[in-house]
């Protein structure tokens, strides 16, 4: 996946700055998850990959923490250390746990992050009280801060973006395929910055805010976010296609089995043709995953995905210069934005 990225490396090593900014916030949001429901707590402290069922203490992946290092990193943006924005850190990291917890039981998704999903591996119903714990252990987290309305007002918003998002995708898979009620691009691009780009926005945004920052630079911050979520997302229809299920830690052509309408396959069905038509009459019949995503690259799906998440990159970029980041973090924010795209590494 090297053609989105090649043109943005930086010599900053984006999984260093991650790890760094895990480390900034793991007492933050251990101590969080600790004040839970121990049963519910148990199913958050799994989903970060800190124990087993039962309550075991483990070390699996807990996931990137992309949100987090977002929120450390614009809080360092504005000139303040990366401390300042734990707060911030620790309640997108919480919505996040919480938006998978419920998106794997709304896709009927069995694996996160190369293990059982919480649903899987507990049930659906004490999977979603547990999402439901997370979610207002969030907003109890940033109520608590100084600028706690202002921050949990910005949460509130992304967090409807989300749900707006989440409730397109969900409707977009009964839509067919072709004809005039196909799901364009454009109807898919603001689906993804809903669902995805909305809760990067809002995290890099809460950093600077707690950080201090002035409301241009926390503008300028959510506009870089939720463009680089929309590459993010874009990326992640990829490897749900084409991805390897050792590195995404999820089956393979799971959104193909769901009908998901993933942009990379409505760039396939964009302009009606023989070809095209084939393509939706195998994805409707659902019969050969296998098979639609080689029509799904040779119709241009791949390729013209991976333009368009590299487009959403250089927004970013450009929204980003626009927050004018003090320090190292400028650098750093550009690497992870570069490394996020080319997530098969
Ligand atoms: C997965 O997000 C859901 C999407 C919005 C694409 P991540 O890829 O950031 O998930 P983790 O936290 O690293 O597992
Ligand atoms: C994830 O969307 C977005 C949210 C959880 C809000 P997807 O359903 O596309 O992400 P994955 O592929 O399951 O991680
Ligand atoms: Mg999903
Ligand atoms: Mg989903």
């Amino acid at each position: 996946m090297t053609p989105v990225s090649s043109a943005l490396r930086t010599p900053v090593d984006a999984p260093l700055v991650l790890e760094r900014c895990r480390e900034v916030v793991r007492p933050a949001l251990r101590e969080a998850v600790g004040r839970m429901h121990p049963w519910v707590g148990e199913m958050a402290a799994y989903s970060f990959g800190w124990c087993e069922v039962g309550g075991a203490p483990a070390a699996s992946s807990g996931g990137k923490g992309v949100r987090q290092a977002l929120a450390v990193l614009a809080a360092e943006a504005v000139g303040a250390p990366g401390r300042a924005g734990v707060p911030a850190a620790v309640a997108v990291e919480l919505v996040h746990a919480f938006s998978l917890l419920h998106d794997d039981i709304m896709d009927g998704d069995p694996a996160r992050r190369r293990r059982p999903a919480v649903w899987k591996a507990y049930g659906t119903g004490p999977a979603v009280l547990a999402g439901d714990a997370l979610f207002a252990l969030a907003v109890e987290t940033l109520a608590a801060t100084e600028a706690g309305t202002s921050a949990v007002r910005m949460l509130s918003a992304a967090l409807g973006d989300l749900v707006r998002g989440q409730a397109d995708d969900l409707l977009f898979a009964a839509r067919p395929w072709t004809g005039q009620e196909r799901v364009r691009t454009a109807e898919y691009r603001a689906m993804a910055e809903h669902k995805t780009g909305a809760l990067l926005g809002c995290a890099a945004a809460l950093g600077a805010l707690l950080g201090g920052g002035p409301p241009s630079a926390v503008a300028a911050l959510d506009r870089a976010g939720r463009r680089l979520g929309l590459a993010f997302q874009i990326v992640d229809d990829v490897l749900g296609i084409w991805g390897d299920p050792e590195v995404t830690g999820k089956p393979v052509h799971g959104d193909l089995r769901e009908r998901k309408k993933t942009f990379p396959v409505l760039a396939a069905l964009d302009s009606p043709s023989p070809a095209s038509r084939r393509l939706a009459a195998l994805l409707e019949s659902g019969a050969d995953p296998e098979e639609a995503a080689v029509l799904v690259e040779a119709r241009g799906g791949r390729t013209a995905a991976l333009d368009e998440a590299r487009r959403h990159i250089e927004a970013a970029q450009l929204a980003l210069a626009d927050a004018s980041p003090q320090g190292t973090a400028g650098d750093e924010l550009r690497a992870l934005s570069a490394f996020l795209v080319r997530r098969d590494l």
